[in-house]
C-alpha cells in the first residue's frame, strides 16, 4: 500500500530555508522554521511588521526583492506563500527543477511537503495529516489527542532520555531493555514527574536500574469483543501493546489484531468449528512456558474470556503454575449483536430473563434443559449454535415454544459486514441454510427479535453511526 506523504521528522538546525512572500502567512511559516532553529530567507518585494522585528533580532535574512529563480539555489525546504499565483508557480517550478522540497500554501497538488497538525508535548511531536483532504477532520483528531495526551509526557521523555545511556550499558539486548522501560513508565515513576517531584522520580528510576531483577513474567487474558475495534476497553488495549507475546484465536477480528503491538510475536492458536489447530491443553501449557520465560502474554479472544472462551480453564493452569495474570473482560458478542442489530436482549413487555446457551456442548449427549429453554417470556442467546439449528429447533419445539416465536440470525455482529435475518423459531434451519449464514452467528430467540424491524434504523443512524456500511437487513 502507497502513503500520499511519508511521515518523517527533519531536523533543521542552521539549515537553509526560503520562504517567498512578506505577508501573515509567510509570517507563520516563518515562525514555524524559526522553532526548529532552521536558517530562514525570505524574499518579497514587501514585508510585514513582525517579519521586519524578526530580522531585526537577527533571526531571520530579509531579501527586499521580486522573485527570481536564483533565490532557490542551496536551499533544502522553500514555501511559496504569496497571493499571486503566477509567481507561486515559478517558486514551485524552481524549486522541482533543483529538487528541493516545496510547498504552496493551500494548493495541495503543489506541495511536496506538508505541515501536518501537531500535538506538542516536547520532545514527543505527534503530527496528523490528512495529506489535505480534510484538514479540519485532522485538526479534530488533534484535539482528541491534546486531551488524552498528559501534559507531563514530555518531562517523562526527558527524564527517560538522561537515562538512556545508563539503561543501554546496564541491558544488552532490546528485549531487556523495553521491558525495563515498560516497568518504568507502568512504576509511579509516571505518577511523581505528574505531581512535579523530578527528584523523586530520578531517584526511583535510579533504583529500578541498580537493584538487579529479573524481568516477570505475566500474562493478560483479554476480552477483544465481537469485532469492532471501538468495543476494545482501554485497558485491553493497553495491555495489547504491551505484550510481547500475542497468543490469538480466529475469533479476533483482522482490524483489531492491527492494533497489536508491531514487534509482538504472533502465535495464533486456531479454534474455529472443525479447526482446533492447537488443543487447548497446548495453548495453556504455551501460557506458561511464555510468561515463566520472563515474557509478557497477551492472550486474546473475541467477546468476553469467562463467556465461552474457555478462559476460566486457562486462568485454572495460570494460577496453578502460580504464573502472574490480569483478566480483562470484553463485550460479548449477545450484548454486541444485540445493541448493533437494535434487538434488546430484556424487555419489559416481552422478555424478563435471558438465558445464553451453547448449541455446542463438551460431550454427545451432554443435554441441554430443554424444558426451561423453551419457556415463554424469556430470550435464548445461542452461542456456535449454527451447525446444531435444525436440533435447537426441533427441541425447542418439542418442549413447547411456538413455532411462531421471532427469531434473528446476526452473523458477523458489530463488524463491517454484519448481517441480520429474521424469520420464525419454525424457520429457524431453513433460514440458517437459505442465507448460508457462515460463523460467527448469533441466534437470538424470543419475542424481542421482532423488535429488530423497529429498532435497526434507530440504531443505525444513532448508535452504529461508526460503521462505514449500514447494517444489512434481510428479511
Ligand atoms: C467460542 S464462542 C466465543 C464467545 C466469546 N467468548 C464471546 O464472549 O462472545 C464463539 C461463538 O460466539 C459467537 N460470536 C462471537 N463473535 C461473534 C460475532 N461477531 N457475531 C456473531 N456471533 C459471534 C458465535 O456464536 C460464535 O460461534
Amino acid at each position: 500500500m502507497f502513503v500520499q506523504y511519508l511521515p518523517i521528522f527533519t531536523k533543521l538546525d542552521d539549515k537553509p530555508v526560503l520562504v517567498v512572500g512578506g505577508g501573515d502567512v509567510a509570517l507563520r511559516k516563518c515562525q514555524a522554521f524559526l522553532k526548529a532553529r532552521a536558517n530562514v530567507t525570505v524574499v518579497a518585494p514587501e514585508f510585514c511588521t513582525e517579519l521586519v522585528e524578526l530580522a531585526d533580532q537577527g533571526r531571520l535574512t530579509l531579501i527586499n526583492e521580486y522573485f527570481d529563480t536564483h533565490h532557490v539555489l542551496g536551499m533544502m525546504l522553500i514555501i511559496a506563500a504569496t497571493d499571486n499565483e503566477a509567481v507561486n508557480k515559478a517558486v514551485f517550478d524552481a524549486a522541482n527543477a533543483q529538487n528541493i522540497f516545496v510547498n504552496v500554501v493551500d494548493d495541495q497538488p503543489k506541495c511536496g511537503f506538508i505541515f501536518p497538525s501537531i500535538v506538542d508535548r516536547d520532545p514527543i511531536t505527534i503530527a496528523i495529516s490528512s495529506a489535505g483532504t480534510a484538514p479540519v477532520l485532522a485538526r479534530r483528531i488533534r484535539e482528541k489527542l491534546e486531551t488524552l495526551i498528559p501534559h507531563h509526557t514530555g518531562k517523562l521523555a526527558k527524564l527517560a532520555g538522561e537515562f538512556r545511556e545508563q539503561v543501554k550499558a546496564r541491558f544488552n539486548t532490546f528485549s531487556d531493555r523495553r521491558q525495563f522501560w515498560e516497568r518504568v513508565f507502568d512504576s509511579s515513576v509516571v505518577s511523581k514527574v505528574q505531581v512535579g517531584d523530578e527528584q523523586g522520580a530520578q531517584q526511583q528510576l535510579n533504583d529500578m536500574l541498580t537493584q538487579p531483577s529479573a524481568p516477570e513474567g505475566e500474562v493478560y487474558v483479554v476480552g477483544a469483543g465481537p469485532g469492532d475495534p471501538e468495543l476494545l476497553t482501554i485497558k485491553a488495549l493497553q495491555l495489547m501493546q504491551q505484550a510481547d507475546v500475542v497468543v490469538y484465536d480466529y475469533l479476533v477480528s483482522d482490524e483489531i489484531m492491527e492494533l497489536v503491538r508491531r514487534d509482538a510475536d504472533l502465535v495464533c492458536v486456531g479454534k474455529k468449528a472443525g479447526h482446533h489447530s492447537v488443543k487447548q491443553e497446548d495453548t495453556n501449557q504455551m501460557l506458561v512456558n511464555y510468561a515463566k520465560q520472563g515474557k509478557k502474554v497477551c492472550r486474546i479472544k473475541g467477546g468476553d474470556p469467562f463467556i465461552y472462551g474457555r478462559g476460566g480453564e486457562e486462568v485454572q493452569v495460570l494460577a496453578k503454575h502460580g504464573v502472574k495474570y490480569q483478566i480483562v473482560p470484553g463485550i460479548t458478542a449477545a450484548a454486541g449483536c444485540s445493541a448493533y442489530s437494535g434487538i434488546p436482549l430484556t424487555h419489559r413487555d416481552h422478555a424478563q430473563a435471558i438465558q445464553f446457551v451453547t448449541g455446542h456442548c463438551k460431550k454427545d449427549g451432554q443435554e441441554l434443559d430443554w424444558r426451561g429453554l423453551a419457556q415463554s417470556n424469556q430470550t435464548l442467546a445461542v452461542y456456535m449454535g449454527v451447525i446444531k439449528s435444525p436440533h435447537i429447533q426441533a427441541k425447542l419445539l418439542e418442549h413447547g415454544r411456538a413455532p411462531e416465536t421471532p427469531i434473528a440470525i446476526v452473523e458477523n455482529g458489530t463488524r463491517q459486514s454484519q448481517r441480520v435475518v429474521r424469520g420464525t423459531l419454525g424457520e429457524l434451519a431453513t433460514k440458517i441454510e437459505q442465507h448460508n449464514i457462515q460463523s460467527p452467528a448469533l441466534l437470538i430467540i424470543g419475542e424481542v427479535a421482532a423488535l429488530h424491524e423497529e429498532l435497526a434504523w434507530f440504531g443505525q443512524t444513532e448508535q452504529v453511526s461508526s460503521f462505514a456500511q449500514p447494517i444489512t437487513q434481510v428479511a
